[in-house]
């Protein structure tokens, strides 16, 4: 058995042995003395800590080492000798948008991520872009101007550049190899899903996909089967009726991809923040069983199925039966989620609002999706889902009957009892916001749902 983690650090090949849940965060610290990553709150809010992996921008605090194999790490150590490092410093120094620093490597590497996708961002993508980095000192308004300079400059230029300096052969290089150490506990990295429904028969071996939850509040010397490399779980694609999503899929892919309903292109664009969708996967987001992840509350109220497989077999599952109990689900302790099946059609007229207390990286205080289906003048689809509000997302196939089968105008007139049946099913339980809150929040969004339909 390899109990080597193998990837390059700033291009150099290193051969990790130590524990494999440690984060990166600490290794890149403690082993490696690469002390650019800062520390700010070890949960992926703050973006202090981010690197570059495999082009993407990662909270090294939200990544086990385990998941690194094969991975290509970049730190501010790496970057600072570039030419696109030295346009950005300047740009940053230019407006005055450093001040402790503290966040700067994180903020530098943000900017980088943004620019490498968008040469020209606007200001607003400039602000979406850094969402997950938080300053405290400097405010944001002179270092989304750095960016923006920035961005000029390098557009000038010409060329997207390469994110590895020269610089990486001086004193920035980190050790050739990690100091070692015993594997603390057993992680598996399968490269197939048959591999890994074998090797999830181990019910000690907590499935790891993006790490965005798990390594949140991971659990001392939890053993893990890695889904990140596996083809199987990446496929997105149109089959018969249903586009297929293998539930690794980040929520960056989903966004990239062309097949993506729009409706859950939405849901993945009011998603956290950068570093946050690149890693977090829409499988890990169903599996957490939380009534307020934002892909299940659209996969709800579309109507999705999920296949779950075992080592002797598949089952198709509607994602509302999926859930049964405040963060109680139906897998069973051998079965992974291997894929999501959406309809391909019928999700064009959506309604969809994330309610959260700030823009970025807001876990949900009341979300709601709806989908209604209209053909001649005839509805043939209804269907409202209400997340963040009950112990799993509210979705009353029975209420939204009403209205199927009808004409708008007929769909106008059954409208209060619509409204009421609603209102005597929607029971939110007490949380950070108030049940009355919650309560009115909600039947604003399924009013609104309605009357942009003319109903
Ligand atoms: C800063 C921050 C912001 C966030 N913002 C949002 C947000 O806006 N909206 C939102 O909904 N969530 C949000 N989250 C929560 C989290 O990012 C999501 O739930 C994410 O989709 C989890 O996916 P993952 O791949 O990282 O899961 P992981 O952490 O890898 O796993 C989560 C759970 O799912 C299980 N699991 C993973 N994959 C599978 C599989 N294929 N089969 C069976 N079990 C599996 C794991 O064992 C674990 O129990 C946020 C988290 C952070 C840290
Ligand atoms: S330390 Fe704050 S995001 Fe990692
Ligand atoms: S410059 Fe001090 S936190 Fe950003």
């Amino acid at each position: 058995m390899q109990n080597h983690v193998n990837f390059t650090l700033n291009g150099d090949s290193i051969a990790y042995a130590g524990p494999h849940g440690t984060r990166l965060l600490d290794a890149l610290r403690g082993e490696y003395g690469l002390t650019g990553a800062k520390c700010g709150c070890r949960e992926g809010e703050c973006g202090a800590c981010a690197v570059i992996i495999d082009g993407k921008l990662m909270n090294s605090c939200l990544v086990a080492m385990g998941s690194l194999e094969g991975a290509e790490i970049v730190t501010i150590e790496g970057y600072c000798g570039t030419e696109r490092f030295a346009v950005i410093d300047r740009a940053y120094e230019s407006v005055s948008a450093v001040q402790c620093g503290y966040c700067i490597p994180g903020m530098i590497l943000a900017s980088e991520c943004l620019l490498a996708s968008n040469p020209n961002p606007s200001e607003k993508e400039i602000r979406e872009g850094l969402a997950g980095n938080i300053c405290r000192c400097t405010g944001y308004n002179s270092i989304v101007k750095a960016v923006a300079i920035a961005s000029d400059e390098l557009r000038a230029r010409g060329g997207p550049g390469n994110l590895l300096g020269a610089a990486a052969s001086d004193s920035r290089r980190p050790a050739a190899q990690g100091k070692g150490g015993t594997l603390m506990s057993e992680c598996f990295m399968p490269y197939t899903l048959k591999e890994a429904l074998a090797l999830r028969k181990n019910p000690e071996l907590v499935p790891y996909a993006g790490g965005t939850d798990i390594m949140a509040s991971p659990k001392e010397g939890s053993g893990y089967l890695f889904l990140n490399k596996i083809p199987e779980l990446k496929i997105i694609k149109a089959d018969g009726g249903h586009i297929r999503i293998g539930a690794a899929c980040t929520f960056t892919e989903l966004l990239e991809n062309p097949l993506s309903p729009k409706i859950l292109k939405d849901a993945c664009s009011q998603f956290a923040a950068p570093a946050i969708r690149n890693a977090a996967t829409i499988g890990g987001n169903i599996a957490n069983g939380s009534p307020k992840a934002d892909s299940a509350l659209i996969l709800v109220a579309a109507d999705a199925k999920l296949r779950i497989a075992n080592a002797d077999g598949v089952r198709v599952l509607p994602v509302n039966e999926f859930y049964v109990g405040r963060n109680k689900t139906a897998l069973a302790s051998d079965e992974l989620i291997a894929e999501i099946l959406i309809p391909r059609q019928g999700l064009d007229n959506y309604y969809y609002k994330k309610v959260g207390a700030r823009e970025a990286l807001a876990i949900s205080r009341v979300s709601f999706a709806a989908i209604l289906c209209v053909d001649e003048g005839v509805i043939k689809n209804c269907a409202a889902a209400f997340g963040a509000v009950s112990d799993v997302i509210i979705r009353r196939a029975d209420i939204d009957g009403m209205l199927i089968g009808q004409t708008l105008q007929e769909a106008a007139q059954l409208k209060d009892a619509y409204l009421k049946a609603y209102d005597g099913a929607i029971v939110p339980i007490r949380g950070r916001v108030g049940v009355e809150y919650r309560k009115d929040v909600c039947m604003n969004l399924l009013r609104d749902f309605l009357e942009s339909n003319g109903i």
